[in-house]
């Protein structure tokens, strides 16, 4: 699965420009679901038949980027968030391009490093004109952020591990789901680093039943960091709020069922900020109940976010016997 893990996540895909990694997962998926379907946002919609309600499962294939605003004379590019990004994190970090064009990010002289704002910083192409750089590069085009997987062992670094690691699982998981207890809708979303976007009009088009989002969340295990009862390696979370969802209470304990009745370990989920696809899910129409299975990952948001490599073989499980549980609620 690790092999899966790093093609996935070294794929170029930032919000709005989903075409590279949606082929790379369409080839994962095609032999293990009954239809696949892609909508005007891009979403791509792996159906697998089970009978009875619909389930649909999110995780998005969206990564955090950045896009050029604007190219000086002498060819540097100006730029601005795609998604929550830090102009901290980008600092010593390079950049690429879907046309595979590479930048290193650099910044103006400040007076003090708490200054740094994304508009002191500007995008290094290797050229020195204009000119130069609109052979490669111009206004609107969009970059990820370069940087290799790296196994680790037990731990996984990566960009892009969110949300690409919950895509991984719910790949693996639709390779290995004997008896599903639903239709279920394996859905691959788009645009949810910059509002939930793909997931949104993915769910008023399925009208699921129950929905259940795949993402990455924070941890509370690192030196002096904020606090936060979730720890990498002791399983994935069941949701209960972030800043998007209150996620609804009885798939709460129907997650917390499915998982103790597996003995899949997993732990609570609080997170302050931020959000997942279980937002947009929920609110769609007169409501949809919705829940979320999270991997924990430390860095989000960086080129180097980690996760832990039994926290995503539990992913797996988990996901499996959600698939194979009928939700009663
Ligand atoms: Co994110
Ligand atoms: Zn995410």
């Amino acid at each position: 699965m690790k092999e899966l893990i790093k093609r996935l996540v070294e794929t170029y895909g930032p919000a709005g420009s989903e075409e590279s990694i949606r082929e790379v997962i369409m080839e994962e998926v095609r032999p293990y679901v009954d239809e696949l379907h892609v909508d005007a946002l891009g979403n791509l919609i792996a159906l697998k038949r089970g009978g009875g309600k619909k389930l649909m499962l999110a995780s998005h294939m969206d990564e955090i980027g950045v896009m050029v605003t604007s190219i000086d004379e002498n060819g540097f590019l100006r730029f601005y968030g795609v998604g929550g990004i830090s102009p901290f994190s980008l600092i010593g970090n390079r950049c690429y391009f879907a046309n595979g064009t590479v930048g290193v990010f650099g910044m103006e002289r400040l007076d003090a490093m708490k200054d740094l704002t994304m508009n002191k910083m500007f995008i290094d192409i290797g050229v020195d004109s204009r000119e130069a750089a609109l052979e490669k590069v111009k206004v609107g085009d969009v970059a990820a952020i370069k940087r290799e997987f790296c196994d680790l062992g037990k731990r996984l670094v990566s960009k892009a591990m969110d949300d690409r690691i919950a895509c991984a699982i719910q790949i693996e998981a639709l390779k290995q789901v004997q008896n599903p207890a639903y239709d279920i809708y394996a859905v691959f979303t788009t645009q949810e680093e910059v509002g939930l976007r793909g997931a949104r009009v993915a769910a008023y088009g399925i009208t699921p039943d129950i929905g259940i989002a795949v993402d990455v969340t924070r941890t509370g295990d690192t030196p002096k960091c904020a606090t936060m009862a979730v720890c990498l390696g002791k399983g994935p979370t069941v949701k209960v709020r972030d800043s998007s969802v209150l996620c609804t209470p009885a798939v709460r304990r129907h997650m917390e069922e499915v998982a103790k009745a597996n003995d899949i370990p997993y732990q609570l989920e609080v997170l302050e900020a931020g959000g997942t696809d279980a937002g947009a899910i929920q609110l769609t129409k007169s409501g949809i109940p919705a829940g979320v299975m999270s991997i924990p990952c430390r860095y989000i948001h960086t080129a180097s976010e980690m996760v832990d490599y039994d926290d995503v073989l539990n992913g797996v499980r988990f996901l499996v016997k959600l698939m194979e549980t009928e939700y009663q609620g």
